[in-house]
């Protein structure tokens, strides 16, 4: 939540201040801002709406200077106002901060200040920490120690940066709890909420650790711990994605963007090393008791782990969603914890991975996002690569999800000697899946759209399946409603049954994952659910795999694969529905309204 940007150079930096924000914008966008000193001072120019709006309203990209901050907010303390979006500057204008995170004692703070004539102009808990470091430093403390004592006094969560009139071509910025990364450039240095803030510009970047800070110049960084100031030494990492991966192309959304690239995510999915899936595939088969854990579309893609972990090794390792998990979740040595996360950020996860590991329980993850706070307290982590998702509402990232949880069920299936052939078929028909995607997007899409345009009108949508379908059935249901609006409920198509149906009218249209024929059982029982919906006169639209079916009113057809394979087709067709009626219906795709990708705060 809230995206922070900082960039120091020999150039005018204000436009790349607003692109990088504007690639942040998924982690928040409800107002926005930068700060940069030129002639006048620490000029701040900010206002309420998205990056390009604000940008041309406000004249964001000609505001002169060689450094500066900026930010895109997702509002938590205060409404959304010009008032309350960063940067805030103190009284006398020579501090400009960012902030993303929470200062849980800012009412005490503000107080203070406030009895030492400290006059606020906004609502927000940042606003504080402007003002105590103008307080601390007036008290003759240099810029440096003033930050840092500042910082001391802050409790909560943040990710901070700021710059001072006094200190020409530095930024100083700080974490806790919040994420915060540098990027190191020639002759110019960044800091970002995440690497998509200066992808562009670097691949090189250095990670930041909780209570840690940094100050960067054009001649580089330093870092040290906020508790001793102590120098921390760090090493610099690569990030493997492509700068242009972050870009829109030729398509209308990057929803769009990202679900057309699935074939290809799909490839570098197969790509991660097997040594890597062996690993935790063999601590996995050593552990007493495996549990997932993931909260969204990650719960959903953790939902999938667990059936396929008990359909192929025989195992029951139960899904947990992460902001449950404190209080479901019995954690011992015995334990061991698999997160999954796209951005590797998210509050709820990062505690369910802190309370796990502090019972002392092993810890490993799935993560998208590198250099992200779960890429280094995982003791075992897979990155998925499967490049920046910009989009708010997760597709491709958590399609090579899935197909690292076949990977990994099948291997662990291996190890365990329940075998029966399944990890040498998994992987021949892994293999081919990129071209099935490719095939299915080629062929349905019209067909999709056709639907969108028809049922767009629908005020409730429900998504069924059956067996390993139904956690596709709930990330199905949760594509419709986050881009749409629309009420969307996913269900195992038994549960219908035991209460829902009493909503099962013309009116609602039901969303069948047909398994394919040789699925014979799943296929049965998925087809009595609709039996049942149809009695109630529900509109069954089918995503199947048969020829075509008296029981379908409407029907997408999906190329023939196997059973362990076909739910991932599935997925892809109910994420073009989503799409297609969120455009149909002219919503926000890439930020819903509401919504932020990375939700970094309880
Ligand atoms: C937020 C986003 C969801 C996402 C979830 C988990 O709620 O809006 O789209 O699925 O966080 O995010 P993660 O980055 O941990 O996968």
């Amino acid at each position: 939540m809230c995206g922070i940007v900082g960039v120091v150079s020999r150039e005018e930096v204000a436009s790349r201040l607003v692109d990088s924000i504007a690639r942040l914008e998924y982690r928040g966008y409800d107002s926005c801002g930068v700060a940069t000193l030129n002639s006048v001072g620490l000029e701040v120019r900010k206002g309420v709406g998205p990056v390009a709006e604000v940008a041309a309203r406000e004249g964001l990209k000609s505001a002169h200077g060689t450094f500066g901050i900026a930010h895109t907010r997702w509002a938590t303390h205060g409404g959304v106002s010009r008032e309350n979006a960063h940067p805030h500057l103190s009284c006398d204008g020579q501090f400009a901060v960012v902030h993303n995170g929470i200062i849980s004692n800012h009412h005490a703070l503000r107080r203070e200040l406030l009895d030492r004539g400290h006059r606020f102009l906004s609502e927000t808990d940042t606003e504080v920490i402007a003002h105590l470091i103008e307080e601390i430093y007036r008290q003759e403390a240099p810029v440096e120690e003033a930050f840092v004592q500042a910082l001391r006094r802050l409790e909560g969560s943040f990710a901070t940066a700021m710059i001072a009139a006094v200190e020409p071509q530095k930024i100083l910025c700080a974490r806790d709890k919040s994420p915060l990364i540098l990027g190191i450039g020639d002759e110019e240095c960044f800091v970002g909420s995440d690497v998509n803030a200066f992808l562009p510009y670097t691949r090189t970047a250095v990670e930041l650790d909780d209570g840690e800070y940094a100050v960067i110049s054009r001649d580089g960084f330093s870092v040290r711990a906020i508790a001793s100031r102590e120098i921390r030494k760090k090493r610099a990492m690569n990030i493997q994605w492509s700068p242009q991966s972050a870009e829109k192309a030729h398509y209308r959304h990057y929803m769009e963007k990202e679900i057309c690239e699935q074939p290809d995510v799909i490839r570098r999915a197969l790509q991660v090393p097997q040594r890597e899936i062996s690993e935790l595939a063999r601590r996995m088969s050593a552990a007493k008791r495996n549990v997932f854990v993931g909260v969204g579309t990650t719960y959903y893609v953790a939902l999938f782990g667990q059936y396929l972990l008990a359909a192929l090794a025989g195992e029951f390792a139960p899904a947990l969603s992460s902001d449950e998990a404190g209080t479901l979740g019995v954690w011992d040595p015995d334990t061991l914890v698999l997160a999954i996360s796209q951005s590797g950020e998210t509050f709820d996860t990062l505690q369910a991975l802190r309370h796990a590991k502090a019972g002392g329980a092993q810890t490993a993850a799935i993560v998208n996002v590198p250099g992200s706070t779960m890429t280094r307290e995982a003791k075992l982590v897979i990155e998925q690569n499967s490049g920046p998702e910009i989009c708010v509402i997760s597709t491709k990232a958590a399609m090579a999800q899935m197909v690292l949880l076949i990977r990994l069920a099948a291997e662990i299936a291996r190890l365990k000697g329940v075998d029966r052939g399944t990890a040498s078929r998994l992987a021949a028909e892994l293999e081919v899946l990129p071209e099935l995607v490719q095939a299915l997007l080629a062929s349905q899409r019209v067909r999709i759209r056709e639907l969108a345009t028809r049922y767009h009108g629908m005020r409730s949508w429900f998504f069924l399946g059956r067996g390993i379908y139904t956690p596709v059935a709930y990330e199905s249901a949760l594509k419709m409603k986050e881009v749409t609006y629309l009420h969307a409920e996913g269900m195992a198509g038994g549960f219908l049954k035991h209460g829902t149906l009493s909503l099962i009218d013309p009116q609602t249209p039901c969303v069948f994952l047909v398994p394919n024929r040789e699925d014979r059982e799943l296929y049965d029982l998925t087809m009595s659910s609709m039996a049942e919906v149809r009695a109630r006169a529900g509109r069954v639209i089918a995503f199947a795999f048969d020829e075509g079916n008296e029981s379908f009113d409407e029907m997408v057809a999906l190329p023939e694969t196997s059973p362990w394979i076909a739910p991932l087709l599935h997925l892809v067709g109910a994420q073009l529905l989503a799409y297609e009626t969120a455009v149909v219906l002219g919503r926000n795709v890439d930020r819903p309204r509401s919504l932020a990708k990375s939700v970094t705060v309880a």
